[in-house]
């Protein structure tokens, strides 16, 4: 049987930490979809047309995740994820996924809107942007990646702008999703409303 949870929200609110504890929690697989733009924009960078890029996406793509998370790689992955060429080649790759037998989390901007819709769980987690772009810049300092706090917001700014204004699935909660607002809460107290949301719909 198939159970699909959907967790869209902006950068660095905490989805990719909620996903995979919720994944493993129910036993689910994880599926964290923005990698697939951050692939598409790696191969833009590599000077591959981003539609032929979508289109021809393969595993090897994703084999190395830690190689796809500089901000270089995201500011070129939000340029592309305006394509909607490039949406269309990424759709029939979620859609399998999230309908895999044993139930699947998928996390991105518009799995509960446009990919999911019919998601038996659907989570919108959300902080506010300075609250994203001082985890980003931890993120990056441990990681020994240098990088300025104010150039840090300014990125998670611009990258909300062109997640909210595109004219294909732009970034926006689903009707029936709940809102998770991590600002002020731990990664465990977000975690367990996480958890708590998803089981009530089970
Ligand atoms: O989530 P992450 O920061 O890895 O995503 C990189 C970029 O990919 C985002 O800024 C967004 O523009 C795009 N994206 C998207 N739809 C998704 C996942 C990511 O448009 N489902």
């Amino acid at each position: 049987m198939s159970f699909t949870v959907a967790i869209d929200g902006p950068a660095a609110a905490g989805k990719g930490t909620i996903s995979r504890a919720v994944a493993a929690h129910f036993g689910f697989a994880h599926l964290d979809t923005g990698l697939l733009y951050r692939a598409v924009g790696a191969r833009m960078l590599r000077g591959e047309d981003p539609v032929g890029a979508a289109e021809g996406l393969t595993q090897e793509d994703l084999a190395d995740p830690d190689a796809l998370r500089g901000p270089d790689v995201a500011q070129a992955a939000s340029k592309v994820a305006v394509i909607p060429e490039v949406r269309a080649a990424l759709v029939d790759y979620q859609r399998a996924f999230a309908r895999r037998a044993g139930g699947a989390v998928l996390d991105g901007r518009d799995i509960g809107t446009v990919i999911c819709p019919e998601a038996e769980a659907k989570l919108f987690v959300t902080a506010s942007a300075e609250v994203r772009a001082a985890r980003r810049h931890s993120e990056l300092t441990e990681r020994g990646i240098a990088a300025d706090y104010a150039d840090v917001l300014s990125d998670v700014r611009e990258r909300d702008a062109r997640d909210a204004n595109r004219a294909v699935a732009p970034l926006l909660p689903a009707e029936d999703a709940a809102i998770v607002d991590t600002s002020d809460l731990s990664i465990e107290a977000a975690v367990a409303r996480a958890v708590a949301e998803i089981r009530a719909r089970r």
